[in-house]
C-alpha cells in the first residue's frame, strides 16, 4: 500500500515536472495551422489559381464568357442579356443570364446566373435534397435600399463595334463599357477608366454537370484524376473534397464563380476584413514582404490567430476600396460562400497621357468563391466618403448605439456570482472610475444553458440588476447559437419539437460539439426559428434579466469544435434547403439580426429602447443591429498595434461599431501593457477590457498605482468626450461614415499617408490620436498630413505640419493632437456612468485653425429610445468665423419631428458652461470679457456681458482664453462675440 502510494507521489511530480519543462520549451501560442485550409487544400481555390496563371501566360488567352449582342436589352436602367460560356475546345456552351443594374445613387450592379439552375434543371447525387439554384438571396440578407433604377441611364449611341455602351451617374459622368467578346466591363468616370471587370479574362463560373463515371477499360490503368495535366480542371475536388478527416459530399459538384477586378492606376486598396493584416492590403502572390496565400473570408472561429496575415477570421466583408491621389472607387463582391481574393501590382510603364492620373501601379485583384451567383456592385466614388456612403445605401447605416454603448464596458470570463458583480462594480465606485456596463461570460448559466441562470452562483439576478441600476449601469449576458443536447431543457425540447435548428446532409438535425458538449444550432435562415427566438428573450420568458440587461452574441460563425475548420459541414442544410455552404458567411448575422429583432420585443409594447447586442461573426448588414470586437487577441504588445489597423478597417468597410478586448484576451499583461492598452481602447468606438478565464483579475483598480490612476485618466479621457463620440456614431448612422478615419480617408490626396494605419482621427473632430504601442517607448512619431496648426490636447504644444513630428509619451501620456479649424464638444464632469451625466453641462474647445476660423458639430438625443425618428435630438453646428469674430451655434436638425418639442424641453437647463479657445489671438490678450446673446431672451437679457480670460502659452505652446460660464443653452441658437 504504502509502496503504492509513495510511487503514485513520485509519478506525479515527475508528471508535474515534465508538464513545466514542457512549457517552457513549447513555442508561443501559434494558430493551428493545420486546422484551416491553404489555398491549396480548397479545390475552387486551387483551381482559380491555376486558371489565372495558366491563362495569364498565354498572351492569345480569350476568356470562353461572350455575350450574345442579339439577347441585349436595355429598359430602366438595366442591360439584360446572355453569356454563352464555351466549355473546352467543344462547342457546347452554357446559357449565363446576365444584367448590368444602374441604380439612381451612382453604383451599378452586374449579376450572372446559370439557366440551367435557374430552372431547377439538373440532377443532384446522393439523392440530395439540396436547392438545385446557385444562392440568390444573399442580397435579402445584405441590402436594405438603394437599388432604384437610375432614371437618367441610358445607351449611348457612340458604342465601338463590339460593344455596348451605358452613360449613367451624377450629370451622366459615369461610364460602363461593356464588351461582348469576350465579356468584360469597364467603367469611366469623367473620360477615364477606374475599374475593369474580367479585363484578364479570368471569369470562371463553374456550370453544373454530370459526374461521369469513366469506365475502366481492360486492361487499363485508371488515369487518377489528380494526373489531369491542367490544373485549373483538377476534377480531384469537383466531387467530394476531404480536409482534416471530414468529407464534403458536394452534391452539386463543382460550382465556383471567379472574376478578375482591377484599378488601373491605384496603388491602395483597402477592405474586405476581417484579416488581422495593415490597413492598404498586400499583394498575395509571394515576393519581399507579400503574402503567398489569398486573403481568405470564410468566417470562423481560429485559436490564437496569427498577425500580419491573409487567413480568415470571424467575419466577412467582401468590400473593397481603391484608391489614389484624389480618387477613390469600390466594388462589393456579394456572396455568402467561401471566398478568396489575390490581390498583386503591377507597374505601369511611364505613359506619358497617364501622368498625374495616379500612381505608377495598378492593383489587379481576382476573386473567387465556391458556390452562388455572380453579384458585384461598382462605386466609381469620387472621395472615400462618397464610398462609404453608397455602401452604406445598400446594405444600411451603422446601427445609433444606447449612449451608455460607447462608454467603457467591463467584462471578464467569467465574474463568478452575482457578489462578485456587485463587488467589482462597487470597487469600480470606490476607485472613482467610471464604467457603465459589467459582461457575465458563459459561466453564468445553469451547466451551459442559455436563458438559464446557475441557481448556486446567480441566486439573485434581481437584486444584482436593481444594484448596478442605481448608476444608470447594465449588464450584457452572453447567448450563443449553440444549444445544448440535454434532457429537460425546454429551450432543445422546443428547437427540436418545431424542428427549428440546422439540419445535416441527410435531412436530420445536426449535432456537434462546442461549450455545451452535444449541441444543435438555431437555423436563423428560417422565419419560424426567427420568431421562436424573440419570444424566448421576453422579461417573462428569460427570468431575470430587466431592460438594463443586453446580449452577446458569441461562436455565431458557428464555432462547431469538432466540425471542419471548427465550423459546419458545408453540405449541412438550413432553412429552404440551402446548403451551409451557400451561407455560411451570412450565417452570423442572421443570428445576430434575430437576437436584436428579439431584444426590440422583449418589453410591453411601446417600451422601445434601442437594442444593444455584441457580434463576432458578421457580414454585410451586421452594421445595422450591433458593434463587434475582433475575437480572442493575445496580452501582447503586437496584438495591442494590430487592433489599430484591423478597427480603421472595419470603419472604412461599413461596420464601424468595433473594438478589441482592452488587455489581451489569452494570458496576462504586464502593468504597462494593460496601461498602454487602456489608452488605446479610449479610441475603439466599442470599448470593452476583456480576459480569459486562466488570467488573473485585471480590472483598472487592481493595477496599483501610477498605473489605476494612469488607467482612471484614459477612461476618464473617454468619457469627457463622449458628446464627440456620440457625434461621430451619428454621422455614421446617417452617412456610413467611419468613426475612426484612417489618414487618407482625411485627406485623400496626401500620397505619403495613404498606408498610414497606427494613428487615427476621431469622426470629423480633428482629434488625431496615435497610440503607443511598444514596450518602454516614451515618444511617438505622428504623421502630420497638412499645414493647418495642431496642438496637443493636454498642454496646447504646437505642431506645425505636413511631417513627421515627435510625441513625447511617457506612460502617463496619451498622444493626442487637435487639428486647428475645428470645434470639439465635451462634458468635463467627472462622472460614474455615463447616464449620470444626461444633463450635465457642455465644454466647447474651439481650436483655431490657420485662417483663425473653427467649425463643429454636435448631436444629442436621449441616448436611449428612437424617438430621435421623430425630431427628439439636438444637432447644432458651432461655427467661428476669424473675420466677424463671432461664434455661433447653428440648428442644423434635418427634420423637425412630432417629439422634437418635448425633447427640448427635458433639455432646457443644460448649458454651456465654458468656452476653451485654443490659439487665442494675442489681440484679445487684454480683454476681460465677450457679449452673449441667445435666441428667445427677454429683452433685459438680449445682450450679456460674460467673464474672459486669456492665457499667453509658455514655450512652444498655444495661447489660450476662457470664456466663462457663457450660460447658453445647448439647444438654442445663440452667440458670441469676441471682437
Ligand atoms: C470565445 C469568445 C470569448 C469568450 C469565450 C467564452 O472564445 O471569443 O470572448 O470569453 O468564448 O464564452
Amino acid at each position: 500500500m504504502y509502496g503504492f502510494k509513495a510511487s503514485s507521489q513520485m509519478w506525479t511530480s515527475f508528471v508535474l515536472f515534465l508538464a513545466a519543462v514542457f512549457c517552457l520549451f513549447t513555442p508561443a501560442w501559434m494558430v493551428k495551422h493545420e486546422n484551416f485550409k491553404t489555398c491549396d487544400q480548397s479545390g475552387f481555390c486551387k483551381r482559380n489559381r491555376a486558371y489565372a496563371d495558366s491563362a495569364l501566360e498565354k498572351s492569345s488567352w480569350k476568356a470562353p464568357y461572350n455575350l450574345e449582342p442579339s439577347s441585349i436589352k436595355f429598359s430602366n436602367g438595366q442591360l439584360s442579356g446572355t453569356v454563352l460560356k464555351t466549355v473546352g475546345d467543344s462547342s457546347e456552351t452554357v446559357r449565363l443570364p446576365l444584367t448590368v443594374s444602374f441604380l439612381e445613387s451612382g453604383t451599378a450592379r452586374i449579376s450572372l446566373d446559370e439557366e440551367k439552375r435557374q430552372k431547377g434543371d439538373i440532377t443532384l447525387r446522393h439523392d440530395s435534397k439540396a436547392r438545385k439554384e446557385r444562392y440568390n438571396e444573399a442580397d435579402k440578407w445584405a441590402i436594405v435600399g438603394g437599388l432604384a433604377p437610375s432614371k437618367g441611364a441610358a445607351l449611348g449611341s457612340d458604342a465601338d463595334a463590339g460593344t455596348t455602351v451605358v452613360r449613367y451617374g451624377p450629370a451622366g459622368k459615369f461610364e460602363a463599357i461593356i464588351t461582348h467578346s469576350p465579356f468584360g466591363v469597364e467603367f469611366k468616370r469623367d473620360g477615364s477608366t477606374h475599374i475593369k471587370v474580367n479585363n484578364r479574362g479570368l471569369l470562371n463560373m463553374e456550370h453544373w454537370r454530370p459526374k461521369v463515371d469513366k469506365e475502366k477499360k481492360e486492361g487499363e490503368e485508371e488515369t487518377p484524376a489528380e494526373e489531369n495535366k491542367d490544373p485549373a480542371l483538377d476534377e480531384s475536388t469537383w466531387w467530394d473534397e476531404s480536409f482534416g478527416g471530414n468529407t464534403d459530399s458536394k452534391p452539386r459538384g463543382p460550382e465556383c464563380i471567379g472574376l478578375d477586378i482591377s484599378f488601373p492606376y491605384y496603388e491602395h486598396v483597402f477592405g474586405i476584413p476581417e484579416h488581422a493584416s495593415p490597413l492598404s492590403l498586400k499583394e498575395t502572390r509571394g515576393g519581399d514582404g507579400s503574402y503567398s496565400e489569398p486573403y481568405r473570408l470564410y468566417n470562423a472561429d481560429v485559436f490564437e490567430y496569427e498577425l500580419d496575415s491573409p487567413m480568415t477570421l470571424y467575419g466577412a466583408i467582401p468590400f473593397m476600396q481603391a484608391h489614389k491621389k484624389n480618387s477613390t472607387v469600390g466594388v462589393f463582391w456579394l456572396n455568402g460562400a467561401e471566398t478568396w481574393v489575390d490581390v498583386t501590382k503591377a507597374k505601369e510603364t511611364a505613359n506619358p497621357l497617364s501622368l498625374g492620373i495616379g500612381s505608377t501601379k495598378t492593383t489587379h485583384t481576382h476573386w473567387y468563391s465556391e458556390s452562388g451567383i455572380l453579384d458585384l456592385f461598382v462605386f466609381l466614388g469620387p472621395t472615400p466618403k462618397d464610398i462609404v456612403k453608397s455602401y452604406g445605401e445598400l446594405t444600411g447605416y451603422s446601427q445609433l448605439p444606447q449612449s451608455f454603448a460607447i462608454a467603457y464596458h467591463q467584462c471578464r470570463w467569467n465574474y463568478v456570482t452575482d457578489e462578485d458583480v456587485m463587488d467589482v462594480d462597487r470597487k469600480f465606485d470606490k476607485a472613482k472610475i467610471p464604467y457603465d456596463v459589467i459582461w457575465l461570460d458563459i459561466e453564468y448559466t445553469e451547466g451551459k444553458k442559455y436563458f438559464t441562470w446557475d441557481p448556486l452562483t446567480f441566486p439573485n439576478p434581481e437584486k444584482m440588476h436593481k444594484h448596478l441600476d442605481q448608476r444608470e449601469r447594465k449588464l450584457v449576458a452572453i447567448i450563443d447559437p449553440h444549444i445544448k443536447n440535454e434532457g429537460n431543457y425546454p429551450v432543445v425540447d422546443e428547437l427540436k419539437k418545431q424542428d427549428l435548428a440546422v439540419h445535416n446532409k441527410d435531412g436530420n438535425i445536426y449535432e456537434g460539439w462546442c461549450w455545451p458538449g452535444s449541441s444543435h444550432w438555431i437555423d436563423c435562415f428560417n422565419p419560424t426559428a426567427i420568431t421562436w427566438w424573440k419570444g424566448l428573450f421576453k422579461y417573462s420568458k428569460f427570468i431575470g434579466t430587466f431592460s438594463n440587461t443586453f446580449i452577446w452574441n458569441d461562436m455565431n460563425e458557428p464555432s462547431v469544435f469538432n466540425g471542419p475548420e471548427t465550423t459546419m459541414p458545408k453540405d449541412n442544410l438550413h432553412h429552404g434547403n440551402w446548403e451551409h455552404r451557400d451561407v455560411h458567411n451570412i450565417n452570423g448575422m442572421t443570428f445576430h439580426n434575430a437576437t436584436y429583432e428579439a431584444m426590440l420585443e422583449r418589453g410591453k409594447k411601446g417600451e422601445l429602447s434601442r437594442p444593444f447586442v455584441l457580434t463576432r461573426s458578421f457580414f454585410p448588414g451586421s452594421q445595422r443591429v450591433g458593434a463587434m470586437w475582433t475575437g480572442d487577441n493575445e496580452a501582447k504588445w503586437d496584438h495591442l498595434a494590430i487592433s489599430i489597423p484591423m478597427i480603421l478597417n472595419q470603419g472604412i468597410s461599413g461596420f464601424p461599431f468595433s473594438g478589441a478586448d482592452v488587455g489581451g484576451f489569452f494570458g496576462n499583461p504586464s502593468k504597462e501593457l494593460l496601461t498602454r492598452w487602456y489608452q488605446a481602447g479610449t479610441f475603439y468606438p466599442f470599448f470593452r477590457g476583456h480576459a480569459h478565464i486562466d488570467t488573473r483579475r485585471r480590472e483598472p483598480y487592481l493595477a496599483g498605482e501610477p498605473y489605476s490612476g494612469i488607467i482612471t485618466q484614459a477612461l476618464r479621457l473617454r468619457y469627457q468626450l463622449l458628446p464627440a463620440w456620440y457625434t461621430a456614431f451619428h454621422e455614421a448612422h446617417t452617412q456610413g461614415s467611419p468613426i475612426i478615419r484612417p489618414n487618407y480617408y482625411v485627406h485623400p490626396s496626401d500620397e505619403k499617408g495613404f498606408a498610414i494605419d497606427d494613428q487615427l482621427y476621431i469622426g470629423g473632430t480633428g482629434l488625431l490620436a496615435k497610440p503607443v504601442v511598444k514596450e518602454g517607448a516614451d515618444s511617438v512619431d505622428i504623421y502630420i498630413a497638412d499645414d493647418e496648426p495642431y496642438y496637443d490636447y493636454f498642454d496646447y504644444t504646437i505642431y506645425s505640419g505636413p511631417g513627421h513630428k515627435t510625441i513625447k509619451a511617457p506612460l502617463e501620456k496619451i498622444p493626442l493632437l487637435m487639428q486647428g479649424g475645428h470645434i470639439i464638444p465635451r462634458r468635463d464632469r467627472p462622472r460614474r456612468s455615463s447616464g449620470l451625466m444626461r444633463y450635465d453641462p457642455f465644454t466647447l474647445v474651439m481650436v483655431l485653425g490657420k485662417d483663425g476660423s473653427a467649425t463643429g458639430e454636435l448631436y444629442l438625443d436621449d441616448g436611449e429610445t428612437f424617438d430621435y425618428q421623430q425630431g427628439a435630438y439636438i444637432h447644432r453646428q458651432f461655427l467661428f468665423d476669424g473675420k466677424t469674430n463671432f461664434l455661433s451655434s447653428v440648428d442644423i436638425a434635418a427634420e423637425k419631428g412630432s417629439k422634437g418639442q418635448k425633447y427640448l424641453k427635458t433639455m432646457k437647463d443644460v448649458r454651456v458652461e465654458k468656452v476653451i479657445v485654443v490659439g487665442a489671438p494675442k489681440e484679445w490678450k487684454d480683454k476681460s470679457s465677450v457679449v452673449v446673446s441667445e435666441e428667445g431672451a427677454k429683452e433685459s437679457q438680449r445682450k450679456r456681458e460674460v467673464p474672459f480670460v486669456w492665457h499667453e502659452g509658455a514655450k512652444g505652446q498655444a495661447d489660450w482664453a476662457v470664456v466663462r460660464d457663457p450660460k447658453v443653452e445647448i439647444g438654442k441658437g445663440w452667440r458670441i462675440d469676441f471682437s
